[in-house]
């Protein structure tokens, strides 16, 4: 039997390692069954959770883990979990945010097809925290695999009592939806995917207020990354200071980097946050170095939404604060690689493309800035850029950082800058010599 995701990880390295715990198992081929999730101690914090917690001791836990959002912005989970009004009459939701849209990312696919239990106990734990009886998990439409292997699992569930009515004896019923998105980036932004869910377009919510206090229908929502909800059982089991151990500081805990572009031995690994952004790129059981023997050019590190790295910055350990210092941010943990032959212009011309596509329109800076953004680069990149095309790049930038309803927009923008900045002569090149400075053929 072959799994669904052809892809490198390090879980052989993982299996016994004490620390790592969420790759843990998925190169076993029977994870995703349930039999097999039991006899790895599967849906035992659920059961002693519902058995032996509060809601509140569930979310004092899990803020003293110091476990931070993995969809992007690391906003800590607990404290997210507590913005949920305890005297609300309404209904209360949970969304697993499932549609892992940032380009570079492909870590929670991985969760979802090999070890789709644990995501719904994650799940679950977070329901009973912010007191739901409804959640949905929002899994992207082209993710064929995820979807049934979620969905078989979610069946397993219910059948052998872990999700419906009166779980465990317990009293506490929670039901579970699996709800597709249709491959749109905006359906990952957490208020996008609400709207989707509710069968609106999925288009950005202005903010305030926040989905915690109102999203799905009106009522109190919590939007959790699949990553993020994983590790919850992992906590509820180990203990919050066993999470602690591990990591930095600020940046508890383990995080999975989907490493991409030009290295030997792409794939995706569990490392503790501060691990070595150098290592993870060169080292044998990672990345394995530059492909072809070629030198580094860039590293995006965090999903196409960061800003670029130069080389000279690639020995920074991969935490929020590092990342932040360096100039960039951790983000989704997709990390892309350029070597010497990658043309910046071209690479930045894709992404614009991408973003430019995306944009839901709601709002002006990104609706028509994106679509300048890729007029004049498309112009660079085809050898009829004008002196002022730089300037011009510069001002759309900083008209749009900042001042649309979603991150989207910055996301758009960040990239741009960082190059602007860090490879401004490379542009230039392009504009006087009406072509690349490096000689790029990928093959497309
Ligand atoms: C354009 C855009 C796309 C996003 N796509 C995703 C995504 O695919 N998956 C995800 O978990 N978060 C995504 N996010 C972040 C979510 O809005 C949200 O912050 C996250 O799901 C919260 O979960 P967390 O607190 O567990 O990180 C995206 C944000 C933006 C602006
Ligand atoms: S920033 Fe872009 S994607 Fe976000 S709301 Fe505005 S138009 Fe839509």
């Amino acid at each position: 039997m072959t799994f669904y995701s052809p892809v490198v990880t390090n879980a052989k390295e993982i299996a016994g390692h004490d620390k790592l715990h969420l790759f843990e198992f998925v190169e076993d081929e029977n994870q995703h069954k349930l039999n097999r999730y039991l006899e790895h101690g599967g849906y035992t914090a659920w059961k002693t959770v519902l058995g032996k917690m509060k809601p509140e001791e569930v979310i004092e836990e899990v803020k003293k883990s110091g476990l931070r959002g993995r969809g992007g912005a690391g906003f800590p989970t607990g404290m997210k979990w507590s913005f949920v009004p305890k005297d609300s009459p309404k209904a209360r939701y949970l969304c697993c945010n499932a549609d892992e849209s940032e380009p570079g990312t492909c870590k929670d696919r991985v969760l979802m097809e090999r070890d789709p239990h644990v995501v719904i106990e994650g799940m679950a734990i977070g329901a009973y925290a912010i007191g739901c009886h409804l959640m949905f998990c929002y899994i992207r439409g082209e993710f064929h695999h995820c979807i049934e292997r979620i969905e078989k699992a979610m069946e397993q569930a219910y059948s052998k009592g872990h999700l419906g009515k009166n779980i465990y004896g317990s009293g506490y019923d929670l039901e579970m939806i699996v709800h597709t998105g249709a491959g749109a980036y905006m359906c990952g932004e957490e208020t996008g995917l609400l709207n989707s869910i509710e069968g609106e377009k999925g288009m950005a919510r202005i903010r305030p207020p926040f989905p915690a206090i109102e999203g799905l229908w009106e009522c109190p929502t919590i939007v959790n990354n699949v990553e993020s909800l994983a590790a919850v059982p992992h906590i509820i089991n180990r203990g919050a200071d066993w999470y602690r151990s591990m990591g930095t500081k600020k940046s508890a805990g383990t995080k999975l980097f989907s490493l991409s572009g030009h290295v030997n031995r792409p794939g995706n690994y569990e490392v503790e946050l501060g691990f070595s952004l150098q290592k993870l790129i060169y080292d044998s059981n990672y990345g394995n170095g530059i492909s072809d023997g070629k030198k580094l050019k860039a590293v995006i590190p965090g999903g196409a939404s960061t800003p670029f790295l130069t080389p000279d910055k690639v020995d920074v350990p991969l935490d929020y604060e590092s990342l932040t210092e360096a100039g960039s941010m951790l983000g989704s943990g997709g990390v892309i690689v350029l070597h010497e032959d990658t043309c910046i212009v071209w690479t930045i011309l894709k992404l614009i493309k991408f973003f430019r596509h995306e944009s839901c329109g709601k709002c002006t800076p990104c609706r028509e800035g994106t679509g300048w953004l890729e007029q004049i680069i498309q112009k660079i990149e085809d050898g009829r850029g004008g002196p002022d095309d730089l300037e011009k790049l510069d001002s759309i930038c900083g008209n749009i950082l900042g001042r649309t309803i979603c991150p989207l927009g910055d996301a758009a923008v960040m990239p741009i800058q960082s190059t602007l900045k860090d490879w401004r002569d490379e542009w230039l090149y392009h504009i006087e010599h009406k072509k690349c400075l490096v000689n790029q053929n990928f093959g497309f």
